[in-house]
């Protein structure tokens, strides 16, 4: 088998394989029925992964994770005759992995899974460490729970047809982990980055170095992330690091209406001026990390009412006790929780206006 990474936590383990989709996909599932799950626009992009019989095709976007369209897919899988050695294969961006994680958990009370990540965020980010889950109404990710998929396979050449936007917003996961991990992950982001200024996704995915860099760095991002879900799956102390620049990220993409990863680099962007004030990040190494932020020649600037963002963070679902566990560095690669008001998010934010 191609380069692999294994995921082992108390109840499971996933294996993470970097490779050719197609040649993955015929060992991992070996013989075995599945399901394929995915939404509109990938299953006409990639219709070679579907057979229309046995699919299951979401509306695209959030518009999938739904209690509705759950209901849906498990009409779909009882009337199949699914049972409990049926697998279903999540093919698509981080819906369709948070809404396939989700049914196979649910249903026959567990079926295994395996995801084909097909965005860059998902591939960095959604696909990898098991957290699925739906909406309830406008309010994300607030049904789910915490199961490891058996494969993720991660397969460069789909990011070759991602809409230009849709790269951009991953790359705001690929900054998150440069800035945990600190060390080569830094530096090869930045010079990724520096190298890919000015120029489009289409011509990126199409320059083999260019492709060949950012698959190097998809690796090193995910293998930190494995390393992090591996020593705390469940979220009780060091995976809140994957956090960082999430917290505001999540309310600037609701109050601004742009996409994740864009609405991560602002938070991210605020979580390195929190740190500088409240935990020890040196200016110098402030200095390095917001060079590393502009490298990516995304918008900076935060454009929300400070006021609205921080009546949002009242309803993070991850305030304990009127606060919340902020993530800081107190340097570069080095994470830090930082228990915080949400007045104090809001004095920071209001200063640097
Ligand atoms: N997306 C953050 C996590 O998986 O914990």
């Amino acid at each position: 088998m191609s380069e692999s990474l294994i995921l082992e936590t108390a109840g499971a383990t996933s294996t993470l394989c970097f490779g050719s989709a197609s040649a993955l996909l015929g060992q991992l599932i070996a013989g075995r029925e599945y399901i394929a799950i995915s939404d509109q626009n990938v299953a006409s992009l990639y219709p070679e992964y579907f057979d229309a019989q046995r699919s299951i095709i979401l509306p695209p976007g959030e518009a999938a994770k739904t209690l509705q369209q759950v209901e849906m897919a498990y009409e779909r899988l009882y009337a199949l005759g699914c049972d409990r050695s049926t697998l279903l294969l999540g093919v698509g961006g981080g819906t369709v992995s948070d809404f396939t994680g989700f049914v196979a958990a649910t249903y026959l009370r567990g079926l295994s899974c395996g995801f084909v990540p097909t965005t860059l965020l998902a591939q960095l980010d959604a696909a990898v460490g098991g957290k699925n889950g739906i909406n309830l109404g406008t309010a994300k990710n607030m049904i789910g729970t915490i199961r490891q998929p058996e494969f993720v396979i991660i397969d460069s050449h789909f990011l070759a047809s991602l809409p230009a936007l849709e790269f951009t917003s991953g790359l705001g996961e690929l900054l998150k982990y440069a800035l945990l991990e600190g060390g080569t992950l830094f530096e090869a982001t930045q010079e990724y980055l520096q190298a890919a200024a000015g120029r489009s996704a289409a011509g990126l995915a199409e320059d083999a170095v260019a492709a060949n860099r950012l698959s190097a760095l998809i690796r090193a991002a995910v293998a930190v992330k494995v390393r992090i879900v591996g020593n705390d799956e469940f979220e009780r102390g060091s995976r809140k690091f994957l956090n960082l620049g999430h917290t505001l990220g999540h309310a600037i993409e609701l109050l601004e209406g742009i996409p994740h990863g864009l609405a991560v680099i602002k938070g991210l962007l605020f979580a390195i001026n929190f740190s500088e004030r409240y935990a020890g990040l040196d200016t110098v190494a402030a200095a390095r990390c917001r060079q590393l932020l502009t490298a990516s020649g995304q918008d900076l600037q935060l454009r929300a009412d400070p006021e609205k963002v921080a009546g949002l963070l009242l309803h993070d679902k991850k305030m304990g006790r009127n606060k919340l566990d902020f993530i800081c560095l107190s340097a570069v690669g080095r994470p830090v929780i930082r228990p915080t008001a949400p007045e104090e998010i809001l004095d920071l934010l209001q200063r640097s206006r």
